[in-house]
């Protein structure tokens, strides 16, 4: 069974003045169980619409899915889904701690295993110093971070999140990539929107690029680094003990390697330079 399956999806929103946004045009995409996958796009291109739709708080226009086996809608597609909305918003005169007490017992979680949980996660998230405060006291991360700790609190099979590291300080984000390689270490499947090629290049097997409501591509993010090989930087030592840097075609590296060796002199290190994700993002969308 896959994690996701989505076929045809669209969705056509009305504007003022019977205008017609079509914000999804007929999305297939399937997400395997234990993948993580990156969901790229630029601003208004549909990630969000996309997980809205998965989620069930809007309806399709056209088109179906499904979550871990059950159409989306339903009960059962839901409860085995940790969901960060894109603003999440709180009841912010709770504090974290009652916030996810709150969230525990929705998800019908035992009185124990709530408060061990809760305990976990507020520790994960560095919330545990500021659990008795209200949230509504809370900088802007740590609301985010909130967002987060009730996402993994029960512990679910399939993590949707979108934008899971916006607002965060670089500490932060490094540590929503840790999590979300713990989780996919533990077999977990991670589907996640950004605009940030950054993480998807550190935490993706797969990565999909979105734009103005279509899938453009999707790929897996070794081939993209492997393909993105331009040439590569090579760390010579001469006979006389000299180090010396040269750049080396994609083409040419096994040529100037037996030509080294040939002359006794020795390589120090290859290092392959490649257009980053960024680049490849850049260009797909401009294409
Ligand atoms: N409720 C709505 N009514 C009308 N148009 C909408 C509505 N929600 C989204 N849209 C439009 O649908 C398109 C896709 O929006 P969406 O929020 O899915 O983008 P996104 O990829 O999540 O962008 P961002 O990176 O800015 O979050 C945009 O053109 C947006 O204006
Ligand atoms: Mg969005």
């Amino acid at each position: 069974m896959n994690a996701i399956e989505i076929t045809g999806l669209c969705k056509q929103f009305s504007g003022k003045r019977k205008t017609k946004v079509n914000a999804l045009k007929g999305l297939d995409l399937t997400i395997e169980t234990g993948e993580v996958f990156g969901f790229l796009g630029p601003n208004g291109a549909g990630k969000s619409t996309t997980i809205k739709c998965l989620m069930g708080l809007i309806r399709p226009t056209s088109g179906t899915a499904t979550i871990l086996g059950e159409p989306i809608g339903s009960d059962a597609s839901r409860v085995r889904v940790g969901y960060l909305p894109e603003n999440p918003a709180f009841y912010d005169y709770l504090t974290a701690e009652e916030y996810l007490q709150f969230v525990g017992r929705v998800f019908k979680m035992p009185e124990a295993l709530l408060n061990r949980r809760s305990e976990e996660t507020l520790k994960q998230l560095e919330l545990w110093d500021a659990r008795k405060r209200q949230i509504r006291s809370y900088s802007k991360g740590m609301v985010q971070r909130v967002g987060l700790a009730q996402v993994l609190l029960h512990d679910p099979e399939l993590y949707i999140l979108d934008e899971p590291m916006s607002g965060l300080d670089p500490l932060g984000r490094a540590l929503v990539k840790e999590i979300i390689l713990d989780l996919k270490k533990r077999g977990k499947s991670v589907f996640f929107s950004t605009h940030i090629t950054d993480d998807v290049e550190k935490v993706c097997d797969r990565v999909g690029v979105i734009n103005k409501g279509q899938l453009l591509v999707v790929e897996s993010v070794d081939t993209i680094l492997q393909r993105g090989v331009e040439g590569y930087t090579v760390l010579v030592m001469n006979a006389d003990g000299k180090q010396e840097e040269l750049l080396i075609g994609k083409a040419d590296l096994q040529v100037f390697i037996e030509h080294t060796v040939k002359n006794r002199q020795s390589i120090e290190k290859i290092e392959p330079r490649r257009k980053d994700m960024e680049a490849f993002f850049l260009e797909i969308v401009a294409r």
